[in-house]
């Protein structure tokens, strides 16, 4: 059975003791994961250590980067490597996020660099894709989507895509207010799933936690995740939120 996760994408929010508070905070809200479900907080790299040891003997919690380079180390000034990454023992790395994509030119070919480099040090990625207002207006979001997953991910083997981690986020709905429907999620991670099926098989599209993301809140993820393909959230601004995010980790199925 594929893992449910509710994933916290921090952004560029928050100092380090507003972070542990929202933490500290969490941990008294009431919420429950269950064996088939993850928490996965995606904060700023340098906070991830500190974060990490808050959060250490949590069951089926982790922390996440935002990102790593695509190169494997040398004269990067500013950057930060998957080594790096994996020598304080980070296990999950958000990569392709739209706004990566958008602000930092993140290429589909730069990201299947930085899907590889990922797993050559035992990470799994969180794979973002999602098409802008333009292409959604036009209704090609699913060829777009495709080539998206096509050109970063389908060089990877069958095991390696095992169990692997997709948020597919259209942007017309990050930080708008503006949710996808349900029925507009389902519909796109059925697509998702269908091209992974047509590729892999079915025993591997299966596996695969398909999150949505875009305006996630308390009020919308139950009724998001219950559908058959959404495998739960990432969440940009209600995870900064604790009683949010609770009720979000709640809603999971
Ligand atoms: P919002 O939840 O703020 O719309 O952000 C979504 C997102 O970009 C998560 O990665």
């Amino acid at each position: 059975m594929r893992k449910q996760i509710a994933a916290a994408n921090w952004k560029m929010n928050l100092t380090l003791q507003q972070g542990e508070t929202l933490i500290d905070e969490l941990l008294s809200t009431p919420h429950e994961l269950t064996e088939n479900q993850l928490a996965i907080f995606a904060v700023p790299f340098p906070y991830l250590i500190s974060i990490k040891n808050k959060l250490a003997g949590k069951k089926n919690v982790f922390v996440a980067a935002q990102n790593c380079n695509n190169k494997k180390s040398g004269a990067y000034t500013g950057e930060v490597s998957a080594e790096m990454l994996k020598s304080i023992g980070i296990q999950y790395v958000v990569l392709g996020h739209s706004e990566r994509r958008e602000y930092f030119s993140e290429s589909n070919a730069m990201l299947a660099e930085k899907v590889n480099i990922c797993f050559e040090n035992g990470m799994v990625p969180v794979f973002c894709c999602g098409e802008p207002l333009a292409i959604r207006e036009v209704d090609t979001q699913n060829s777009y989507v495709e080539t998206q997953l096509k050109e970063s991910l389908f060089h990877l083997t069958a095991e390696q895509l095992t169990g692997f981690i997709i948020a597919y986020e259209p942007i017309w709905a990050i930080g708008t207010g503006k949710t996808a429907t349900s029925g507009q999620a389902q519909e796109m991670h059925a697509h998702i799933r269908s091209v992974l099926a047509a590729q892999y098989g079915n025993t591997v599209a299966d596996s695969i936690s398909i999150l949505y993301g875009g305006s996630v809140k308390a009020s919308n993820a139950k009724e998001i995740f219950g559908k058959p393909d959404v495998d739960g959230g990432l969440v940009g601004g209600a995870s900064l939120i604790a009683a949010e995010f609770a009720a979000i980790i709640n809603g999971l199925k």
